[in-house]
């Protein structure tokens, strides 16, 4: 370990990561863990709690946005023991019989939490909820679920025209429905099906794209019955479902991994193991990019684990192309944009982004900030509405940069300035405990 090169500044209230990469280069070497997949550990904690019977979780994220989905549950009377990594046990209360809790519940910086809880207060019959979250989640649109679940016969007020949070919610009987949802959205999908486990009748939701896919893994692996037709991007639930405890194993989550796969590829010498990472098939997009720019990745020890795919991958380095990609293959590579824009800035080479403007309303604008800190440290990218064009290979210089609180930011501008000469201090670091709260110190051990 080299620490000198990387320092987290914890003393600062903004927690500045600072990055200083030795005129001679660096090279990353080791075999990782990632910690456990955010959107699969949200979904054990909250279907746990639905369950009748006790759900034990291994491998769960500790991270801030699993804590805020915790910590809601908990205020409506589900027991959740300590989060940890080793073994986490919930004690459900069964479909429809959470509490009406005497508090407000807050989502932190959280979307799944709010998006997916949303469904399930919503079918809550007679109890009352008020459910807010950090300021960048209060800027994030809630109409995608309010609308529906309003189709479904649900009470819901939010700010300004029922669009933002803070958010009341009035629990009632709904009634199933088909949504076409104008956008391939996992959190809208989840949000909709859960809700239609407790409604009356069958509830279908049909997406432009396949988003991912774990809620419809997950409540297989509880007991429902889950109807998908791949075709239409459609599933079907039926209300009146009972869920029973399950023992879910999460799998790593390829969005950390990410960061990985591409540092191990821009940065010369290099080569990394991630291990344990799933691969479900509606989250690797990233992998195909990578693969499409000339990335040198293998998978190894390709195995299943409750119900999702894993595998071991190992990444070294090599000369990136520019590619041009848009459309189905968004939504299995949304949350990895940030990192892959990175990519893009030290491949050969133009690389245009298409079709990507829901990346504006993420934790931040992440095309708005990703173009503008990496243009400050001397990247060549233009902004479209609905994506970026980078034009690569021109060497970066260290600069000060900023995540706007946004985790997959500060750790994508972290992967940056290790490439790049000079000091890079990317203010806010702290926003990646978000998702990956050891990802500094896993860092400095694959720095040699
Ligand atoms: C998530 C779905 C995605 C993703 C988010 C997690 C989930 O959002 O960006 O980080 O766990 O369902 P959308 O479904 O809104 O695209």
């Amino acid at each position: 370990m080299t620490a000198s090169i990387v320092t987290l500044n914890s003393v600062d209230p903004d927690e500045d990561l600072i990055v200083r990469p030795p005129t001679s280069g660096i090279a990353l070497r080791g075999t990782i863990r990632v910690p456990g997949d955010k959107s699969i550990s949200h979904r054990a904690l909250m279907l746990g709690s639905l369950a009748e019977g006790e759900t034990t979780i291994a491998g769960l994220l500790i991270g801030e946005d699993p804590q805020s989905s915790a910590a809601c549950f908990r205020k409506m009377g589900v027991e959740i023991s300590e989060l940890n990594s080793e073994q986490v046990k919930v004690k459900g209360l069964g479909l429809g019989k959470l509490r009406e809790p005497t508090d407000i519940l807050d989502c932190g910086n959280s979307g799944t939490t709010m998006r997916l809880m949303m469904g399930i207060l919503a079918a809550h019959d007679g109890r009352f909820f008020s459910v807010t979250g950090d300021a960048s989640l209060r800027s994030r649109p809630m109409s995608r679920v309010i609308k529906p679940l309003q189709q479904m016969g649900a009470d819901i007020w939010g700010r300004q025209d029922n669009t933002l949070a803070p958010l009341a919610v009035r629990g009632r009987s709904l009634q199933g429905i088909h949504y076409h949802s104008p956008i391939a959205s996992a959190q809208v999908k989840s949000c909709v099906l859960l809700a239609g486990l407790m409604a009356e009748g069958e509830t279908t939701v049909t997406e432009p794209a396949l988003s991912r896919d774990h809620s419809e893994r997950m409540l297989r692996a509880f007991g429902a019955t889950v109807n998908v037709d791949r075709d239409t991007h459609s599933a079907t639930v039926s209300g009146g479902a009972t869920l029973s405890g399950q023992s879910i194993i999460v799998p790593g989550d390829i969005s950390s991994a990410a960061f990985w796969l591409v540092a191990g590829a821009i940065v010369p010498d290099s080569e990394l193991v991630i291990e344990n990472v799933g691969i479900n098939p509606t989250r690797t997009g990233v992998l195909e990019v990578l693969q499409m720019m000339g990335a040198d990745i293998e998978f190894l020890n390709q195995r299943e684990v409750t119900g999702e795919p894993v595998a071991d991958l190992r990444v070294k380095s090599s000369r990136l192309q520019g590619c041009e990609f848009g459309g189905e293959i968004i939504p299995r590579t949304i949350d990895e944009i940030p990192i892959l824009a990175v990519a893009a800035v030290f491949a050969e080479g133009t690389t245009i982004i298409r079709d990507a403007a829901e990346l504006r309303v993420k934790e931040s604008d992440r095309l708005a900030v990703m173009a503008s800190e990496l243009n400050r440290m001397g990247a060549k990218i233009t902004e479209h509405p609905d994506g970026l064009e980078i034009v690569g290979g021109t060497p970066l210089q260290g600069a000060e940069v900023d995540s706007y609180t946004d985790h997959r930011i500060a750790m994508s501008l972290a992967i940056a300035a290790l490439n790049t000469r000079g000091k890079t201090i990317v203010h806010r670091a702290q926003a990646a405990a978000v998702s990956y709260p050891s990802f500094t110190s896993t860092l400095s051990s694959v720095i040699k």
